[in-house]
This record gives C-alpha cells, sequence and structure tokens, in this order.
C-alpha cells in the first residue's frame, strides 16, 4: 500500500471513530479530552461533533492551523507525562471521552516514550468513559470494543473505561 493511501486509511478510520465516540457519549456528562493537538484536524473535528462540551487538548507544541488553536483555557502545553498527571489532580476523573493521537511516528519508540499514557489516561476516565487511540493501549481497566464500520483491525483501538 502506498504512503498517501495508508493515510488516507488513517484520516478515514480518525473520522469513522470519533463520528462513533461522539454518538456513544451523547447523553452522559464529562469533559473530552484531545492528546496531541498536531495540525488540529481532529480536534476541529471534535469541536464541530461536540460544540456544547469542553474540549481539553494537550500538546507539548502547538503549532496548529491557526484557525483550530483551542482557547487558551482549554490548550494545555507541555509533555504529557507531566501534563496529564497534573491535569488529574485540578479535574479528577472527569473525562467521558479521551482521544490520543500522539505518535514518535515508530510504534515500538511510542511503547517506551508513552509508557505512562495507558494509567494516565485511565486515571482521567469516568467509569464508561470511550477512549480511542492511534495505537493500543494496554491497561486492565481498558476493556476493548469493537471498531465501528468498516475501521480495518489496527487501525485505530477503541476501548470502554472498566470500574
Ligand atoms: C500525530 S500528531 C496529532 C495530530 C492531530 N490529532 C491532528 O489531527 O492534526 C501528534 C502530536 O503529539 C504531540 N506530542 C508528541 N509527544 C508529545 C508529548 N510527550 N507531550 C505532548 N504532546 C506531544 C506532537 O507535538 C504532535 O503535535
Amino acid at each position: 500500500m502506498s504512503r498517501l493511501d495508508s493515510f488516507i486509511r488513517r484520516l478515514e478510520a480518525q473520522r469513522a471513530v470519533l463520528d462513533w465516540a461522539a454518538a456513544a457519549i451523547e447523553g452522559r456528562e464529562g469533559l473530552v479530552i484531545e492528546i496531541g493537538l498536531g495540525n488540529g484536524r481532529t480536534y476541529d473535528h471534535l469541536r464541530e461533533l461536540l460544540p456544547d462540551r469542553e474540549i481539553y487538548v494537550f500538546e507539548r507544541d502547538p503549532h496548529p492551523n491557526p484557525v483550530s488553536m483551542p482557547p487558551a483555557p482549554f490548550l494545555v502545553v507541555g509533555d504529557i507525562a507531566e501534563t496529564l498527571p497534573a491535569f488529574r489532580e485540578r479535574h479528577d476523573a472527569a473525562a467521558i471521552l479521551i482521544h490520543a493521537d500522539v505518535t514518535t511516528g515508530v510504534p515500538e519508540r511510542d511503547r517506551v516514550v508513552f509508557a505512562s499514557l495507558p494509567a494516565d489516561v485511565v486515571a482521567l476516565a469516568q467509569v464508561g468513559a470511550i477512549v480511542v487511540s492511534g495505537w493500543p493501549l494496554d491497561h486492565d481497566r481498558l476493556e476493548p470494543l469493537p471498531r465501528p464500520g468498516k475501521v480495518p483491525e489496527g487501525r485505530y483501538f477503541i476501548y470502554r473505561c472498566a470500574a
């Protein structure tokens, strides 16, 4: 598969998963957390899907397309190894949806660099919260859910946070 095809499939999977996740949290209270602002594409999609939600975005180096810059109070700048635990101190387990889209681009490196991410995500998630991620998050409280629609296996990972 060409890199172009792979990129397109990744974006299609992201959109399908975020659309599904937004519907899955309908009627349930809680914050939305976006980990990895990047260009701001998925943040922009989430805020369009969920205009009435508070969406907090975590990013160490925020340089999105200017139209997708989160409002200052909702942008948490810094390394997630520090900012996620600090956010937990202030907000407790308040998230109903968490989207993790941080990567070094090398899966084997991600597992080392982001080793604390699964536990940090679980600490922020309400029981029953939906967690979606571009790579697998291994944690006892993250129960895998089936992928929606035609999202291919291994493209995106979906979990419910158990008690
Ligand atoms: C794949 S991009 C996110 C793409 C974004 N979701 C979009 O749709 O445009 C990953 C982002 O994670 C950020 N990132 C990587 N490691 C990080 C860390 N340790 N702490 C905070 N942000 C980090 C990078 O700076 C980058 O902007």
